[in-house]
């Protein structure tokens, strides 16, 4: 069962991960790791933090020398921008825990809230994430991700003509992890008039999970549902507000004839479909197509016009804190997105094919492989 845990706060002296589950004997490569951090602090609109960090991570246990001996994995990634946030902070943001936490913690100061609740944390899933990422490569699992849209800015890509030539590493390219270069300049310019203006900016970000084998999570009990495993982690994401899987809320728009995928026979492909309406999944099983994933991302809540709150202490009207804060934050949003597709996709493929060592999962992975090809 692979699970894991975080622990630290935003300018808090460290953030901490462990990281169970992952067999034995699988190379881990601490690079990797820091380039998939470097990976999330990219990103055109984010704050000046992202100056300061230079994310690197500290493997502190479950390894000997480069390899996993099967113990939990603990990982360390120093804060560079610690101990910077030290106020009374006593009006509680609109759109952040601040407020319900601090209500439901008993806590006099919305820090001690909002310190936890911050995307910090984020950088922490990322590395946990990337281990994931190499273990499932090892299957030749692959995980894409792009921009779709920066607010009602959008990529334009006609995906279901030509989703099989669209190179999602180009996403790689733009500084907003956009594939549309004409949408990228436009969606700059927004964020830019944003940083002028004092708003902020929201968007939608797509995941693509390649060469998922046919038979991942179960029909059988709603907490093995794949979707809902994916759900699930997409929705955890601070800021995330929707959460799609294939044609996802346009299906809504579609009869039935034209909103699934036919099913098709030839001696050399096996079963096979012609589209990927369902984006991978049905019945909570993977069908072997690629699993797509789309979230929707809410603004940034912190504003640098804030809006209207209570002082907690007081209980008169004022405006909310202010601090140093993203104005978009959607292309590292996509980076922390991969790394949780990851980490599900992980939990759900060693629940099909268990094993405690690389060895024996991959024995189990090559047997159950010759039982497809046969069907
Ligand atoms: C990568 C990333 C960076 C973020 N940066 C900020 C930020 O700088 N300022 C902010 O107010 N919210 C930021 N957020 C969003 C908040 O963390 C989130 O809206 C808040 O914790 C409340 O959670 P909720 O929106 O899910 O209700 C960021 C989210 C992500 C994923």
């Amino acid at each position: 069962m692979i699970r894991f845990l975080t622990a630290g706060e935003s300018h808090g002296d460290k953030l901490i991960g462990i990281l169970e589950g992952i067999p034995s004997n699988l190379k881990i490569n601490k690079g990797y790791i820091d380039y998939e951090l470097s990976r999330r602090q990219k990103g055109y609109g984010r704050s000046d933090r992202m100056n300061i960090e230079s994310d690197k991570v500290q493997i502190v246990s479950g390894l000997d020398e480069k390899v996993t001996t099967g113990a939990p994995i603990s990982l360390v990634i120093d804060n560079l921008a610690k101990g910077t946030n030290n106020d009374d902070y006593l009006q509680p943001r609109p759109g952040h825990a601040d407020l319900a936490g601090l209500i439901k913690y008993n806590q006099l100061n919305a820090k001690n809230i909002l310190e936890r609740a911050s995307a910090r944390e984020t950088a922490m899933r990322t590395a946990i994430g990337a281990i994931c990422k190499i273990f499932l490569s090892e299957f030749g699992i692959k995980i894409f991700s792009h921009v779709i849209s920066i607010s009602d800015i959008e990529s334009n890509i006609d995906y279901y003509k030509s989703w099989s030539e669209i190179d999602f590493s180009l996403a790689d390219n733009s500084t907003l992890r956009m594939i549309d270069s004409d949408a990228e300049k436009i969606a700059k310019e927004r964020i830019d008039f944003g940083y002028e203006e004092g708003f902020t900016l929201g968007g939608k970000v797509e995941i693509i999970i390649k060469n998922v084998p046919i038979g991942i999570g179960s029909h059988i009990q709603w907490d093995r549902r794949l979707d809902g495993k994916i759900a699930q982690s997409m929705m955890s994401i601070p800021g995330v507000k929707a959460v799609e899987i294939g044609l996802g809320e346009t299906i809504k728009n579609y009869h039935g004839n034209l909103s699934n995928d036919e099913i098709f026979y030839s001696e050399d492909k096996g079963y096979y479909r012609k589209t990927n309406l369902a984006g991978g999944i049905e019945g909570g099983i993977s069908n072997g197509e690629d699993i797509v994933v789309r979230i929707t991302m809410k603004p940034i809540p912190t504003q640098q016009k804030p809006l209207k709150t209570v002082n907690i202490i007081t209980k008169e009207e004022t405006k909310a804190f202010t601090q140093r804060s993203d104005v978009c934050a959607v292309a590292s949003l996509s980076i922390v997105a991969e790394a949780m597709a990851a980490i599900s996709i992980s939990e759900a493929f060693m629940e099909k094919f268990s094993g405690d060592s690389m060895e024996e999962v991959k024995r189990n992975f090559i047997n159950y492989q010759n039982y497809t090809d046969k069907r």
